[in-house]
């Protein structure tokens, strides 16, 4: 080529214009997309989509020296594949001669060894061709509509539009797609997601050979457990089911418009869009989104609730299997029966906004009525529950289940209703029956005794009182401190006798006329614990009631040791224990009312975190590092919280911050400052990865909690769920990232306003970054927090890289985020452990 040129060296406007082709023609040297049996492809050439949308090629990935075929988007800079033919067998170097031969595609080496090839044809005149779509082609000259072979049935980790996830069910053909093995391996990885077609089909999550999730079956109009799935102008989704095919595809409206389905080396579903304005891949929806997306959370007829605390219950008619695990927040044993079930006299509870159990095993009539599915399910004996198949229309079709009901969960909106048999003595609804029945049996004893039967009559109906309200809750209790009697080696009882500080006990008459008989319109809020009732007290003060559940099986002596243990922390910051009430089995907690209630439900919602100016912000943040202080080192004990995220920290009138929740405080003995746990509990994005990792806590766990606290506080965001458009961190490296551009203040929350002390929000921001560090070693102790905040002229460290800075996606991230090994393998090991219980 070289001679060429020179040849030509006089002609000067046109050699330049030569120039400029014969570099562009060794690159493209097919600038079709079309590849004939009589050609080859090799490297440094590629075919081009005729619209120039996807381009096929070799590429070599990272630092290896291996090599692939692959499909990538011509106009995107950062390539991006979307298929890889021989990722399993890459070549050792960038000459490869991609070809047709004996009416096969075939990838060949430089010494004509076959690498890879697609399966054998029987093509007569056959040709090779990438389509716009993405999808690379093996078809006769002649007909353009028929693909003897396409690449999109053997996806790598991409769901590209109209490429269907899903079984050909007559050639026996699964196409799924499969994780690379890190961000630039391209060999098949750990993770994919694969359709099950039996029973009602469903997609799965694997992780080898493991279900990490799955989406739910298809309800006629998204995922079952995808509630927030909606189809938009530009994005449609597609099930199919019937008996040659099942499959599930999207399809957009624009080819501008990119949008891919893929599934990460670290185990995460993302639906990607590409914004051309910024030029990055938008997530536009991941999964799983959280602890209640993991597959059998909850274990069997548990129900996983994301928004309660702790997040499983069990239904109506069923309790912990094993208590003791239930207790410490360990749901997986899930939960059985109360009453065995009688076959024909059973009855059904209706639970609403649920996402449908596990139901590979269940079976489908898509023409039958609810009525007639709720007959059939009654009339088969060894069947569970039921509920529509198809959602649209008010509803139609049925589904049954004849076996454990596993990985559900409910959802504050999006779910639908699925009927669950219980033993028609079991079935809530029977609250009137069981009124009238006490009525009666109330008038038999006024007729038959009198008067003097008064008393009696009351107990009865506070007992029936609290029956039913068991018979709601059926959950574990979180403030009872069972785990800290457990883990504590101390002995309380001598101290007791030290110096008793009695604790007021209310009787049961006083808390109920307090709470209008515990009426929902008192109830604030419900939890694993029970339920908490506002109440006002006879003297005019308001109070908070927690009212727990009887599962924990302890005895009122050390119910009682429990409470004194509780009502010792007094601080400021702590929320404060007014009471207790012990009668009959009734086991209640009376705590001071806030006002304000929890931070989450202010700091972010967007119509109140205006309230949260700086200054309060400021104080919220040096309140909660003051309790948090208290409880590690200066209260008699050192407590562990292990919980802390915002919405366990209250605010009261003058919006002081005020820690509570003690559900999963643990206690160390005097010099111990180190413990582990068999099974991790605690909330996503708060939890530290040494915890999360290996159930290390210490005291540095609540000091890495404290630090994402403190960034969220700054911002106004979550840290999970967080997503800033132009990069794809999370809120730690996001924050980490402007503090190292020396853009701290951009963090600051918008709706904090104009008045606020530079310094304070960058002294708040570098506080919260050193105790997010990665190494627990890095983190400051709460001691020198306080002294931090408390103090301009303190000397702070400079934080180093926080840990899990890349949120779910460690994926195509910029230079200074968190690309030192350590913190990126700590990242992928991290997601992998979580997701793998
Ligand atoms: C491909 O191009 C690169 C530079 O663009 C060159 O070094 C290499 O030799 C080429 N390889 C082949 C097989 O042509
Ligand atoms: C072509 O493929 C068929 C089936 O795999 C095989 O039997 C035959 O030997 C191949 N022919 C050549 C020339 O490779
Ligand atoms: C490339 O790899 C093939 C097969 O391993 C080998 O035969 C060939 O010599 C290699 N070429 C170069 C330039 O290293
Ligand atoms: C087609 O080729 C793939 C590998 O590319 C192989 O896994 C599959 O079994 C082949 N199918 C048939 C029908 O030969
Ligand atoms: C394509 O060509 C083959 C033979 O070359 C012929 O049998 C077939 O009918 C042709 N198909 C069409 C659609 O023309
Ligand atoms: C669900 O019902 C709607 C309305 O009856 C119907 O159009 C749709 O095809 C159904 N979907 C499935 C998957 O059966
Ligand atoms: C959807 O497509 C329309 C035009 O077809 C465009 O105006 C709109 O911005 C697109 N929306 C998104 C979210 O891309
Ligand atoms: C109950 O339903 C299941 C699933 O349809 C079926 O396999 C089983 O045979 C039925 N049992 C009876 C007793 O009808």
């Amino acid at each position: 080529m070289k001679g060429v040129i020179r040849r030509r060296n006089h002609f000067c406007p046109t050699l330049l214009l030569f120039i400029l082709f014969s570099f562009h023609a060794s690159r493209f040297a097919f600038s079709a997309d079309t590849l004939l049996a009589t050609q080859s492809l090799t490297t440094n050439q590629t075919l081009l989509s005729s619209s120039q949308v996807f381009e096929l090629g070799f590429f070599a990935s990272g630092n290896s020296k291996n090599w692939y075929l692959g499909i990538w988007y011509k106009d995107i800079p950062s390539r991006t594949y979307v298929w890889v033919a021989n990722r399993d067998t890459p070549l050792t170097n960038s000459s490869g001669i991609l070809k047709i031969s004996n009416q096969t595609i075939v990838l060949l080496d430089e010494g004509n060894n076959l690498i890879w090839s697609s399966n054998q044809t029987k093509a007569s005149n056959p040709v090779m061709q990438l389509l716009d779509t993405g999808n690379l082609v093996l078809r006769e000259a002649n007909e353009s509509n028929q693909y003897l072979w396409q690449s999109f049935d053997y996806p790598t980790d991409t769901l590209l539009p109209d490429m269907k996830l899903g079984w050909d069910l007559n050639k026996g053909l699964d196409r799924y797609i499969s994780s690379w093995r890190s961000t630039d391996d391209p060999a098949t990885g750990d993770f994919s997601f694969k359709l099950e077609y039996r029973g009602f089909p469903e997609i799965f999550l694997w992780n080898d050979e493991q279900k990490e999730y799955r989406s739910g079956p298809w309800n006629g109009q998204r995922f079952s457990g995808v509630p927030e799935m909606k189809p938009t102008d530009n994005l449609s989704f597609d099930f199919v089911t019937n008996k040659d095919e099942v499959f599930y595809s999207f399809h957009i409206s624009t080819k501008s418009l990119y949008s891919r389905l893929t599934v990460t080396s670290s185990g995460q579903l993302e639906r990607y869009t590409w914004i051309p304005d910024t030029q990055v891949w938008n997530s536009f929806w991941y999964a799983p989104k959280d602890q209640c997306d993991n597959f059998m959370e909850c274990g069997p007829y548990g129900i996983c609730d994301s928004n309660a605390s702790p997040v499983c219950e069990c239904m109506r008619g069923f309790q912990p299997k094993n208590p003791q695990a239930w207790n410490l927040r360990d749901g997986s044993d899930g939960c059985v029966r109360k009453t065995d079930l009688q076959c024909m006299s059973d009855k059904f509870l209706r639970l609403k906004n649920m996402k449908l159990p596990e139901s590979s095993t269940s079976s489908v009539d898509i023409k039958m009525s609810l009525k007639d599915c709720e007959l059939l399910c009654l009339r088969n004996c060894s069947c569970t529950a039921y509920a529509n198949s198809n959602i649209s229309n008010g509803g139609t079709g049925c589904v049954i289940w004849v076996n454990e009901l596993s990985d559900m969960r409910q959802y504050a909106e999006g779910g639908q209703d699925l009927y669950v048999r219980l033993a028609a003595s079991d079935i809530g609804n029977d609250r009137n029956v069981g009124a009238l029945i006490i009525g009666i049996a109330v008038g038999i004893a006024v007729l038959l005794l009198g008067l003097g039967c008064c008393f009696i009559y009351k107990r009865k109906k506070l007992l029936s009182v609290c029956k039913e309200e068991r018979a709601i809750q059926e959950r574990s209790q979180d403030l009872l401190l069972n785990e800290v009697v457990i883990s504590s080696k101390r002995d309380y009882s001598a101290e007791k006798d030290k110096d008793e500080l009695e604790l007021p006990s209310f009787d049961f008459v006083t808390i109920s006329t307090a709470t209008h008989n515990f009426s929902d319109e008192k109830m604030l809020g419900q939890g694993g614990f029970g339920r908490v009732y506002k109440g006002r007290l006879v003297e005019g003060q308001e109070v908070a009631v927690k009212r727990l559940s009887k599962t924990s099986g302890q005895g009122i002596e050390e119910f009682k040791n429990e409470v004194r243990l509780i009502a010792r922390l007094q601080h400021r910051n702590l929320v404060r224990l007014l009471g207790c009430c012990i009668e009959m089995d009734e086991k209640m907690l009376i705590y001071e009312y806030m006002e304000n209630r929890s931070l989450d439900s202010v700091l972010f919602n967007k119509a109140k975190s205006s309230l949260l100016n700086w200054p309060r912000r400021f104080n919220i943040i040096c309140g909660i590092a003051r309790g948090l202080l208290y409880l590690h080192q200066d209260s008699r004990f050192r407590i562990i919280h292990r919980d802390l995220k915002a919405s366990n920290i209250l605010l009261d009138g003058e919006w002081n911050p005020k820690i509570s929740d003690f559900g999963m405080a643990r206690i160390f003995g005097g010099d111990q400052t180190e413990a582990s746990t068999r099974r991790v509990v605690g909330t996503y994005g708060y939890m530290s990865p040494e915890y999360a990792m290996d159930g290390v806590f210490s005291m540095k766990s609540d000091v890495f909690s404290f630090g994402v606290l403190v960034l969220e506080i700054v911002s106004g965001n979550k840290n999970r769920g967080f997503y800033h458009s132009n990069s794809e961190l999370n809120l730690l490296g996001h924050a980490w990232r402007l503090w190292k551009e020396g853009k701290g203040l951009d963090l600051l929350d918008t709706s904090v306003g104009n008045s606020f002390s530079s310094s304070e929000v960058l002294r708040c921001l570098q506080v919260g970054l050193l105790c997010v560090q990665e190494r627990a070693e890095d983190r400051p102790t709460m001691a020198s927090v306080v002294l931090m905040l408390s103090s301009e002229t303190a000397t702070m460290p400079q934080p180093k890289t926080p840990g899990y800075c890349l949120g779910r996606n460690p994926f195509e991230t910029d230079s200074s985020s968190g690309k030192n090994d350590e913190s990126f393998t700590v990242n992928q090991v991290t997601v992998t452990m979580l997701d793998a219980r």
